[in-house]
């Protein structure tokens, strides 16, 4: 896929992302790994609603930018750390939506297996340790869930979600959100009638990572 088509793809997310209000103001970021090995992703401090192609920056699997007018996002070390331990991911998708990001904030992850379309698409969401935003503690934090999960919580933080296309990433936040919406309404109606993810897992024929 040509850098053209991904740099549109990737402005086409930043809008639907904003849109359904899974990020405000100049929250979170998105990237794609390219073709020649670098990284194209959104500048810091943009807004996602907003956001142009040709805003987008490239940068090296090192930070170092390759290209772009602007300053890229501050949050590359943990895209870059994703890319890293999985050569098979080709995107990243880091939001703060409400519902899971109130789940990232109590500190509680979001391992109920109450719905079976999201065990299905995501299995469980961890939840990792709080780390600031942009630093090493972050990275460090994130590290041992990388490998066995696609979707992330970070206390008091937000949410990542990665994929083998644009699409899977993002489609991995919107499935990520409604469902910590849904917790939060069965928590409201006072019952949760959750599964052992065993057993949803074997009537689904599914394997849970
Ligand atoms: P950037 O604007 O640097 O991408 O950071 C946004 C964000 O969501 C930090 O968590």
């Amino acid at each position: 896929m040509s850098e053209e088509k991904l740099r549109q793809d990737i402005t086409e997310i930043c809008h639907l992302v904003y849109r359904k209000g899974f990020v405000a103001a100049t929250d979170g970021n998105i990237s794609v790994r390219l073709p020649d090995g670098n990284v194209m992703c959104t500048p810091t401090r943009c807004n996602k609603g907003f956001v142009k192609p040709s805003d987008l920056v490239v940068i090296d699997m090192k930070g170092n930018k390759v290209r772009g007018e602007r300053k890229p996002s501050s949050e590359m070390a943990m895209h870059l750390l994703i890319y890293e331990m999985r050569p098979e991911i080709m995107s990243v998708v880091h939001a703060h939506p409400a519902g899971a990001t109130a789940f990232a904030a109590a500190g509680i992850p979001l391992n109920k297996a109450l719905i079976s379309e999201v065990v299905l698409a995501v299995g469980c969401i961890p939840l990792a340790q709080y780390g600031t935003p942009g630093t090493p503690e972050l990275t460090d934090e994130l590290k041992p869930f990388i490998a066995g999960f696609d979707a992330l919580l970070m206390s008091n933080h937000g949410v990542v979600t990665y994929g083998k296309k644009l699409e899977d990433a993002f489609n991995l936040m919107d499935t990520v959100e409604p469902f910590a919406k849904i917790s939060i309404y069965t928590k409201i109606l006072g019952k949760e009638i959750g599964r052992a993810t065993s057993e949803l897992q074997s009537r689904l024929h599914l394997v849970c990572r």
